[in-house]
């Protein structure tokens, strides 16, 4: 049967903000609140979030641009666009590793949402009041021990993800962003506010931006790549799966560098938000995963409106999570979809079940299966080293690799223009970035980082 022309088979986005908007509803979450103020915390402040801001830069924002452009150009899911641009080659695999990185990704990203959505119940529940510190720290630590809550807060946000899916791009993904992510970003500001007008704020802003490089480590190196990777949502496939649902008129280098800079912001507003407040509670910048579980309830309880400002934000951190889960889950969906020949909704529920099921072993990991560690890591952890410090940068290197050399300038720059006028002077730093800083930058910085070689 022929198709009329103008009839879409693909599912597309349906704006230009609609783009933008689940774009940067996928980069920003997690990602942003939750884990960049505790990662900076651990590996020492400013010098680490300098070094991010560079990779962000110099290898993000290319990589981000060179997603978008293999998806828009081939149409197809991570590894159907490679099997498309590159037929009967090994590059397809590239799309593979993306996809074992979603599940990976998606398992312990789950169990924080889960977090989340325990504190928002807490928040209604005017949990936090009257806590002292010490106390606001144990409720946290006694939520991630426990046998069974962890497992099935992650396991209903799994459903909402898996039911969001289902829907599909326009009406699902897209319509859920466009209006939640500007109420984030003015929940944010308010909370940064409060937070620098806290006594002894000028600590946490000094800790966030006066860099003491000696304090940098290998290690914290490798992580900062690795986030830039994680934030953006970058290196498995999330920006091709989305590039595909783009159309031709798009301005994809536009679209790169808004949602770059969204993701940024954010991340900055955040640790405006969180560090003032560690200094000003007493708590370790280098506490780990629950700086923002323990820190923020430290502030509502100081706020005039806390009660109401703590159900948003926890509301809001769920959000954004679930933004960027859809865009997680949507990776292996579309590769079950186009390659398996499923439809829509038996592919999401096959996926979702998949994933929730490693899921499980994440929730547990803090508590009943914490003696279970493999390379000195438990099982949440492991996920989450393998695929952001491993899987996220090798799959920015061969994405790099096969914009920069394999596709060619011709064509690529043919695809970029398809959108708009672009500057020459853009097109050729955007290669020269493509071909020869970011592979090498990603070579470097990962093979230092495992200990392959010492800088
Ligand atoms: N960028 C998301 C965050 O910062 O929370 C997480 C993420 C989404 C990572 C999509 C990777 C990805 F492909």
């Amino acid at each position: 049967m022929s198709h009329k022309p103008g009839i879409k088979l693909r599912d597309s986005f349906g704006s230009k903000f609609g783009v933008v908007a689940a774009a940067a509803g996928s980069a920003v979450g997690l990602g942003n609140i939750w884990k960049f103020p505790y990662i900076t915390g651990v590996y020492g402040g400013a010098a680490f979030l300098f070094v991010y801001l560079g990779f962000i830069l110099a290898i993000g924002l290319p990589i981000m641009l060179s997603e978008l452009l293999i998806g828009r150009r081939s149409g197809r899911n991570a590894f159907g666009a490679f099997k498309k641009l590159a037929p009967k080659s090994a590059w397809k695999y590239i799309g593979l590793l993306g996809i074992a990185a979603a599940f990976m990704i998606l398992s312990f990203y789950g169990v924080v949402a889960g977090w989340s959505i325990q504190y928002i119940i807490l928040s209604i529940q005017d949990g936090f009041a009257t806590k002292s510190p010490e106390q606001l720290n144990s409720l946290f630590t006694m939520l991630i021990e426990s046998p069974q809550k962890p497992v099935y807060l992650q396991l209903i946000f799994m459903v909402l993800t898996g039911a969001i899916v289902i829907v599909g791009v326009k009406k699902g993904i897209e319509k859920f962003t466009k209006i939640l992510m500007p109420i984030l970003v003015f929940i944010l500001l308010a909370l940064c506010v409060k937070a620098i007008t806290l006594p002894g704020a000028e600590r946490g802003l000094e800790f966030l931006f006066k860099p003491d490089f000696s304090k940098l480590t290998s290690e914290g190196i490798l992580s900062a790549l690795g986030h830039a990777f994680f934030s953006l949502s970058l290196g498995m496939g999330t920006l091709i799966t989305y590039g595909s649902y783009i159309n031709r008129e798009n301005n994809l280098l536009r679209t790169a560098v808004q949602v770059t800079a969204a993701d940024t912001i954010i991340a900055i507003l955040s640790g405006i938000a969180i560090f003032p407040a560690v200094f000003a509670f007493g708590i370790e910048p280098s506490s780990g995963p629950g700086l923002v579980f323990i820190t923020l309830p430290n502030v509502f309880q100081q706020m005039p409106g806390g009660y109401i400002f703590s159900i948003l934000f926890f509301l809001l951190l769920t959000v954004a999570a679930l933004t960027s889960s859809i865009s997680i889950l949507e990776v292996v969906v579309a590769y079950f979809k186009e390659e398996f020949r499923l439809k829509r909704k038996p592919a999401t529920i096959v996926a979702t079940i998949l994933i929730s099921t490693l899921g499980i072993f994440c929730s547990l990991s803090m508590g009943v299966l914490e003696p279970y560690k493999l390379f000195g890591l438990n099982f949440f952890d492991l996920m989450d080293w393998i695929s952001a410090n491993m899987l996220l940068p090798l799959g920015g290197l061969f994405i790099a690799l096969f914009v920069g050399w394999f596709l060619g300038a011709k064509k690529v720059y043919h695809e970029i223009l398809k959108g708009g006028s672009v500057k020459r002077g853009l097109l050729y730093i955007f290669i020269f970035l493509l071909r020869f800083i970011a592979p090498i930058a990603i070579a470097i910085v990962f093979m230092d980082g495992i200990g392959l070689i010492s800088l």
